[in-house]
């Protein structure tokens, strides 16, 4: 039945073109919230309902990677109590998660300094990374959290200074920097879609993005459903990407 479904809807969406790699910033869960009279929170449980079915989607279509950014470094800037909120759902979504993994074929990974995370989430990281390790090439999603992309950067500057301290001499270049990044190995995202309304990067996936396709959507991350993947695919099948070249 998985296989059926990930052909047909892979055969409608068409594989020519198709991003390889998309990355969504999963703004709006408040806004959404409180436009219905529910706590903030009752937004963020919706967005990672919504991270499931968009996960799920993109894997069927024949996306290979989807990285997503659900807490920033500069969120711990909220309220204890959404932080906390925010916390517990990616522990409840990750113990659920684990034990799908490896039915499902879905690869998990995390984006960002996951070492000021609490103890159950780190053993949780741990677990899925243990998972993650010995599961085949299939569809791959990756979690930022507690990430930014300067973060990210000046954590691959300290790595790359450890190495020349320690008296390894390879040149520095572009292709050997990002190999010490979160991404390590992941083509950049083709494609970059932010809901929510806002039309900034929030410090996300800053190396990575150089040159993706920015597509910015008024939806809120809980209403976002697979039409709205199509409709990016789309703008995103009607662009010109020149490279700086002609
Ligand atoms: C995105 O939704 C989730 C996180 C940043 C953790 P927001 O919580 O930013 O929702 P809005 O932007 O306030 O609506
Ligand atoms: C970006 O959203 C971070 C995440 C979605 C995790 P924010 O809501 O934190 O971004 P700003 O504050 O609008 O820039
Ligand atoms: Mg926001």
């Amino acid at each position: 039945m998985a296989l059926f479904q990930k052909s047909r809807k892979a055969e409608e969406i068409g594989q020519a073109d198709l991003p390889r790699h998309i990355g969504i910033i999963m703004d709006g869960n408040g806004r959404w919230a409180k436009k219905r009279g529910l706590p903030r929170t009752a937004g963020h449980a919706a967005g990672a309902e919504t991270f499931r079915r968009v996960a799920t989607y993109c894997k069927n279509i024949g996306v290979e990677y989807l990285t997503v950014y659900a807490f920033s470094t500069e969120n711990w800037k909220r309220p204890p109590e959404e932080v906390a909120a925010i916390m517990g759902l990616l522990e409840k979504y990750l113990g659920e998660a684990i034990e799908k993994m490896e039915r499902d074929g879905i690869r998990l990974k995390f984006f960002g300094d996951t070492s000021v995370l609490s103890d159950q989430l780190r053993g949780l990281i741990r677990e899925t990374d243990g998972i993650t390790a010995h599961l085949g090439k299939t569809f791959q999603a990756n979690v930022c959290v507690n990430y930014g992309g300067r973060d990210e950067i000046v954590r691959a500057a300290r790595a790359w200074a450890e190495r020349v301290r320690a008296g390894e001499d390879e040149a520095l270049t572009e292709d050997a920097f990002a190999a010490l990044l979160d991404s390590s190995g992941i083509p950049d995202p083709e494609l970059l879609i932010r809901p929510g309304g806002e039309k900034r990067l929030s410090n996300f996936l800053l190396w990575q993005s150089a040159y993706s396709e920015l597509v910015f959507t008024d939806t809120l991350w809980p209403d976002f459903g697979e039409a709205d993947i199509d409709a990016a695919i789309a703008e995103y099948r009607q662009r010109q990407r020149r490279f700086g070249g002609l």
